[in-house]
């Protein structure tokens, strides 16, 4: 594993005086594959210190998800189709069943990084079904090539949803977001960001109010450096006072991402998007959910058996290593939680604006 600094900027440019003169728009890449090794800008600095580290081991990779270095539904499913394609080109072996057993474990892995974005277990049992061909050869360069096709989708999709989701947004509008749903959580355009984004190029006046999300803070290290650099007015609060904002009628609408959708509209997302919306509904704020069809699961009638994850009582007592409560205390840690579909205005995808019943409008085909 290589760990180095390297500019968040990539496109055109040319040296003066040694001075890297950079020609196209700034922009941060989550997630690159770069001739056999994976390229993760590491989420977990950001915004203090952009740090990529080139992945060359698959099993560096299921850390950099479970470790949240990569993180957000659409990023995690694209980084671990990456990641066992990367695992997959280091199987010594010509023989194909032994190939498949090796996969098999290496997929495994991933399936244990975190549990709740169901994009992770759509990318895999796409991988599973991409392993195919005449030699193991061709295998490995399926599974290449069905991991970077996964990613062309995503970001095709990422699109199509902010245009479709910047109609729902007027001019003067001020949109409150949860989380961090942009580039860095799609390796895409974005999808709740995406949608205030693409109307903010429309030339509306958008300004967003964008909670902190304790305990990694996304919402006041990535969405805040995400806006600032698109330069869209940004207001950060903590998680606590969104219903205070709701109640002086200071915001128009909602608008999050999510981590997985059961077949009836109810979405499972970042935790607090539960309160956010049933405070949304107390004061007619319309609440709209911004997501691809891959984090659609027609296999859960309801998000009741969504698996929420529990992560670690350190990331709640503790911040960046140093304790902020008293010895002994302890804390529980569910990183999601599940919004009944009732309070949902909307889903938008990249088939468009979904609507009630969810039932019917969210019957998507699935890749
Ligand atoms: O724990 P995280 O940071 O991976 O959680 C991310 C979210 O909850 C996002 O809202 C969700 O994944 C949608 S990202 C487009």
């Amino acid at each position: 594993m290589i760990f180095g600094l390297c500019p968040a900027v990539t496109g055109q440019g040319f040296l003066i005086c040694g001075v890297w003169i950079i020609l196209e728009a700034m922009t941060a890449r989550a997630v690159e594959w770069l001739e056999g090794k994976l390229r993760v800008l590491d989420q977990s600095k950001l915004p203090r210190e952009q740090v990529y580290a080139d992945l060359g081991d698959y099993r560096d990779v299921v850390l950099a998800i479970k470790d949240m270095r990569v993180r957000g539904a659409p990023a995690i499913g694209i980084t671990a189709a990456y990641g066992v394609a990367l695992g997959a080109s280091a199987i010594e072996t010509s023989d194909r069943d032994v190939f498949m057993v090796r996969l098999r474990e290496i997929m495994h892995s991933f399936s244990e990084s975190r549990p709740t974005a169901v994009n992770l277990f759509r990318s895999l049992e796409r991988m599973k079904r991409a392993a195919d061909g005449a030699d193991v050869g061709e295998m490995k360069k399926a599974l290449i090539d069905e991991a970077a096709a996964i990613h062309e989708e995503e970001m095709a999709a990422t699109r199509r949803i902010s245009e479709s989701g910047a109609g729902l947004i007027q001019d003067g509008f001020c949109v409150l977001t949860h989380c961090n749903a942009g580039p860095l959580a799609t390796a895409g355009y974005g999808t709740a960001l995406g949608i205030i984004k693409a109307a903010h190029e429309q030339d509306k006046h958008i300004r967003v109010l964008a909670t902190e999300t304790r305990p990694l803070l996304q919402g006041a290290r990535l969405t805040a450096w995400e806006l600032k650099q698109c330069d869209i007015p940004v207001t950060l609060i903590t998680d606590s006072m969104a219903g205070h904002f709701m109640q002086q009628q200071k915001i128009d609408c909602v608008i999050v991402g999510a981590d997985r959708i059961a077949a009836n509209g109810d979405v499972a997302n970042k935790i607090g998007t539960y309160t956010l919306a049933v405070v949304s509904r107390e004061n007619n704020i319309p609440f709209y959910v911004a997501a691809p069809n891959s984090t659609i699961d027609v296999s859960l009638n309801s998000g009741s058996r969504v698996p929420i994850e529990e992560r670690s009582p350190d990331e709640v007592t503790s911040f960046r290593g140093v304790r902020i409560t008293p010895e002994g205390i302890t804390a529980a840690n569910p990183a999601f939680d599940v919004t009944p579909h009732r309070y949902v205005t909307a889903i938008i995808t990249e088939s468009g604006v979904m609507r009630e019943p969810y039932t019917e409008s969210l019957k998507t085909p699935a890749a």
